[in-house]
């Protein structure tokens, strides 16, 4: 009934704007502006046809793509173009010098296209431009002196082309010019030093260029600029100048790679920076004693030739992620007192990098906590690392900082498919479908090193510049890229079933027009797609004047959607009220664990109901013989799963209590860890952190949507080889586990590979009173087909060989994609025989995109040897390790996102090496073995 109304209302509102459109017909857009998008159009190549409604009626009143005019005419009688937005579709061509006709013009976008040819100087012509956006494009030649006359500028963003020639003086008129964005470009000669008259500027990014001469002290006249980045330009031998460290306002500085010479200038004056990067330059002299600024996030003045000794003035730093000064000739002692009294909390993280330097001792001993990773390889002092007990410092290692997604998948059922539908992890009901905006979006120059800490303070920032609610947000994935940029992708729910399409147009103006501010900490931000998906045709038809079909189309569905919503909230209302009822708590017994064991939680049922809506179905995630496992979320927001042991699989309380100790004692980022457990009369539950992305089976099957490329699969196989790794030769007492296979290698929201389900682990055997080992055990066979190593089938002699062999199967498929046993085929003998056959290419798996051949060839090569018959010529595990290390480090930088690829832009991959980082400082964390309850299924998800 109420639908028939809404529809009723629809039809009186769509006659009246067709009335609309017809009276308005009157008005016309300015005949010279018509002639010039023409003009536009023909010089322009579109592939795909995106513009192939400008081939009839009027630019303004028929809504052509990307125009929009303004609301009414203005005093000649004419409606006029305010912006022209054509962001990513597919144009080449030239830029027309009839876009200097568009004179009523404010924003003109023509980002992350394939454009060339050069800038047209009647550009300059556009008096009331205010954004100037053509970024991402193949555009050559020099910068227009012209642009440095207009007067409305607030933006000027031509970064990563081919522009050559120097930045015109004429910019230095540019007064109202808050971003200069010009980086990755040839622009070459000098910074013309009148830009520092430039009394609005608060951006200004110039790296990667071709830039000499020497650095003007004048820029820092610049009364606002916040951020000053000219990485890797050559400033041949000038130094940087004493007057930067006057620049009272400054957040970020970046000089990296830019041939400087002389001394480190004191910068502790400048009260906010947050980001300090001298790196790759030939500095001399010994680093400044003066306190920097506490908002500082990163310091790195790594490869100069600095000298004398590390000043204590890095200490108490309350930010401080990155302090990064290798490859210099520093000496002295390892300063312990940056580390003893920094308190590192949650997720915050600090690495102190100071490899290949002369620091010769200790004063005291080197016992930083496990979030704090200090790397002193290359030093004198690693040369008595086992007298000082600092071996595990001494290792060389890259760092880099990590990317990865972070809201776990929910399972729930199938959405309608008729519009995009989506679950929003976040949503206040759970599993409830609406329709996303999807947009890519950077960080030009991000204030810190490392993203993890900053991720709330991110949504609040944006969520509350868009005038949207905290959970309408997810950060899908992000991911470092050269510069250092972070990339991000990122989804926009509604706050019912869908946007309406005024919200929708807003909150696109919002980005599209760079209204959303700028933050200190985050930087500029760049977008780099905007994909309308289901909202597509409702913006593309809806004016900003009277209401299009496409709007109509819009108002209906918001409407109905908005009855829809309302009837599922209610419905979930009386869901909600109806399982409280049913909710009959059971009563609490004491939990049976004799002794409370450190790092692991006793949870009470009633903890565990709570977190489950009372193991509700809808938060199963996974079953096995032992039980079901679920998605539960703690009363402190963890997501964490849950395996509940059924009746008939529950063994004594000793017995549960040895195995949760000795899992607590086994800490790995590459095992996944166990929180806490519970264990009540009838009821016995592991808690074991949340794994967002399931099993890496569920990664490799054909139906996947995101298939993993292949530097991701190495970075898995390096993962897993080292949490295995660790359980034969660093855990108390060793453990061999038994059963690895791609459905026990687990995938964390980071794609980080934990190795998962001890449930068949033995002990390895431990050396008796003479200290000889025997060199296996003797059990009966249990594990997996197709994992199963053939000797230890026929001997029952377990060694850590086993282990290897499994690994290697799991490569195999890594590999192939196949799996390891499928009609009748045994994936060892298919690979083995197109190996030896030369034909190993016709098996790997093309869903992992292009791959460099000879890591592939070194790959499947250490894949087989792990998977040979015989013990003995297998590879040790330690040796796998290496090898896969090594083949790691021979791949040439590609992306890993499984994510989305809007790869228009230039910007490179750098991605973390898993042995990077947190690698030897490992999480607090536990992990699994020998119980019956574990030896099920592991948490998988099964993505939509
Ligand atoms: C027309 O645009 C101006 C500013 O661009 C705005 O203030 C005004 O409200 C708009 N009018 C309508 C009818 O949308
Ligand atoms: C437009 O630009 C050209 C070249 O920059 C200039 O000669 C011409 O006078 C300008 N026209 C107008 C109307 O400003
Ligand atoms: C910019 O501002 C300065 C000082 O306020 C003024 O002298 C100059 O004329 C302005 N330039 C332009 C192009 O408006
Ligand atoms: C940069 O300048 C150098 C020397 O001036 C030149 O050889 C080189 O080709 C330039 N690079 C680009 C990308 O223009
Ligand atoms: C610097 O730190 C102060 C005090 O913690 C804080 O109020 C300010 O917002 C910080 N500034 C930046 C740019 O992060």
């Amino acid at each position: 009934m109420s639908g028939a109304k809404i529809f009723l209302c629809g039809a009186v509102v769509a006659v009246l704007s067709c009335f609309f459109v017809q009276f308005a017909g009157a008005q016309i857009t300015d005949p010279s502006e018509v002639t010039a998008l023409k003009a536009i159009r023909n010089s322009l190549i579109d592939p795909f046809n995106e513009l192939k409604n400008w081939d009839s009626g009027d630019p303004c009143t028929s809504e052509w793509t990307g125009i929009t005019c303004y609301n009414s005419t203005l005093s000649d009688g004419y409606l006029h173009v305010q912006e022209l937005q054509l962001l990513k579709r597919n144009l080449s061509g030239n830029l027309s010098p009839e876009l200097g006709q568009l004179s009523y013009m404010k924003i003109l976008d023509f980002m992350w296209n394939k454009i060339n040819g050069s800038i047209p100087k009647e550009i300059g012509n556009i008096t009331a431009l205010e954004l100037l956006l053509v970024n991402g494009n193949q555009l050559s030649g020099p910068l227009p002196e012209e642009l440095g006359y207009l007067p409305n500028l607030n933006r000027i963003q031509i970064d990563q082309n081919h522009i050559s020639g120097p930045v015109p003086k004429s910019f230095a008129n540019l007064n109202k010019t808050k971003h200069f964005h010009m980086n990755n470009n040839s622009i070459s000669g000098q910074i013309p030093s009148e830009l520092s008259r430039l009394p609005e500027l608060l951006h200004l990014l110039l790296d990667n260029n071709n830039l000499t001469g020497s650095l003007p002290p004048e820029l820092s006249r610049f009364p606002k600029l916040l951020i000053l980045q000219l990485d890797n330009n050559n400033f041949s031998g000038s130094s940087i100048p004493a007057s930067y460290g006057n620049m009272a306002q400054l957040l970020k500085l970046s000089l990296r790679n830019c041939s400087l010479q002389g001394a480190v200038p004191d910068l502790s004056r400048i009260q906010q920076l947050g980001y300090l990067d001298l790196s790759q330059n030939r500095l001399t002299g010994s680093i400044p004693s003066s306190r920097l600024s506490d908002n500082i996030t990163t310091i790195d003045l790594s490869n100069n030739l600095l000298s004398g000794s590390i000043p204590s003035s890095f200490s108490d730093l309350p930010h401080l992620q990155r302090l990064s000064l290798e490859n210099n000739k520093l000496n002295g002692s390892v300063p312990s007192t940056i580390w003893e009294n920094v308190t590192l909390t949650g997720n915050e993280s600090l690495i102190l990098d100071f490899q290949n330097n002369s620091l010769a001792n200790i004063t005291s001993a080197l016992n930083p906590p496990a979030n704090v990773t200090l790397l002193l390889y290359g030093n004198p002092v690693c040369a008595n690392a086992n007298q000082l007990n600092i071996v595990e410092f001494c290792q060389p290692q890259i760092v880099q900082a990590p990317g990865g997604s972070t809201n776990s998948k929910i399972s729930c059922p199938p959405c309608p498919t008729d519009l995009d539908y989506e679950n929003n992890p976040l949503y206040p009901i759970p599993c409830f479908c609406s329709v996303p905006l999807a947009l890519g979006y950077r960080l030009k120059s991000p204030g810190f090193s490392d993203f993890r800490p900053y991720e709330h303070s991110f949504e609040e920032y944006l969520t509350s510049g868009l005038l949207l609610y905290l959970y309408q947000l997810e950060i899908v994935s992000f991911l470092w890229e050269e510069g250092p940029r972070l990339r991000m992708y990122l989804k926009l729910f509604p706050n019912a079933t869908l946007f309406n399409a005024s919200e929708v147009r807003r909150i696109q103006d919002m980005f599209t027009g760079w209204l959303i501010p700028d933050s200190d900490i985050f930087g500029p931000y760049e977008l780099l797609n905007f994909t309308l998906g289901s909202y597509g045709p409702v913006i593309s038809n809806a004016s900003r004047s009277g209401l299009g079909t496409g709007a109509m189309v819009g108002i209906v569905l918001g409407a109905v959607a908005g009855a829809a919503t309302l009837s599922a909230v209610i419905t979930m209302l009386i869901l909600r009220r109806h399982s409280k009822y049913r909710l009959v708590p059971k009563k609490r017994t004491l939990s049976r664990i004799p002794v409370k064991i450190d790092g692991v939680k006793d949870f009470t049922f009633e903890e565990m109901a709570l977190a489950t809506n009372n193991f509700s179905s809808s938060t199963q995630v996974g079953q096995g013989g032992y039980g079901k496992v679920y998605r539960g979320v703690l009363a402190d927001g963890t997501v964490v799963a849950i395996k509940r042991a059924q009746q008939g699989s529950l063994q004594g309380s000793k017995e549960f209590f040895t195995e949760i100790e000795l899992l607590s004692r086994l800490h790995h980022r590459n095992l996944v860890s166990l929180i806490g457990y519970c264990d009540e009369e009838d009821e016995q539950m592991l808690v074991y952190e949340f794994m967002a992305n399931g099993s890496l089976r569920d990664h490799l099957s054909a139906r996947c949507k995101e298939p993993l490329k292949f530097s991701m699969r190495l970075r898995i196989a390096l993962g897993s080889a080292r949490g295995i790794l660790y359980l034969h030769t660093e855990a108390d007492p060793p453990i061999f586990h038994r059963d690895i296979k791609a459905t026990n290698i687990l995938l964390d929201s980071k794609f980080i590979a934990k190795v998962a389900d001890f449930g068949l682990s033995r002990l390895a055997p431990v050396p008796d009173t003479e200290g000889t080992v025997p060199a296996h055990v003797s059990t009966v066979v249990k594990g997996t087909p197709g994992y199963l190593d053939p000797e230890y089938f026929l001997t029952h002699k377990l060694t850590d060989k086993s282990d290897v062999y499994s690994l290697g199967v799991v490569f195999l498929e890594l590999l192939t994609g196949m799996h390891p046993i499928s009609h009748g085929k045994n994936i060892v003998r298919e690979v083995t025989t197109a190996y030896q056959s030369g034909m190993m290419f016709s098996v790997i798996d093309s869903l992992m995109g292009s791959y460099p051949s000879e890591c592939i060839e070194k790959f499947v090569s250490l894949a087989l040897r792990c998977c040979q018959d015989e013990t003995d010529a297998r590879p040790s595990m330690a040796e796998v390790f290496r090898e896969v290390e090594n083949i790691w480090r021979m791949t040439p930088e590609v992306d890993v996102t499984p994510s989305e690829s809007t790869a228009t832009d230039a910007g490179k991959t750098v991605t973390p090496p898993s042995s990077s980082l947190a690698a030897g400082n490992p999480y607090v964390s536990s992990d699994v073995s020998g119980s019956n309850l574990l030896s099920g299924a592991i948490p998988t998800i099964t993505p939509r």
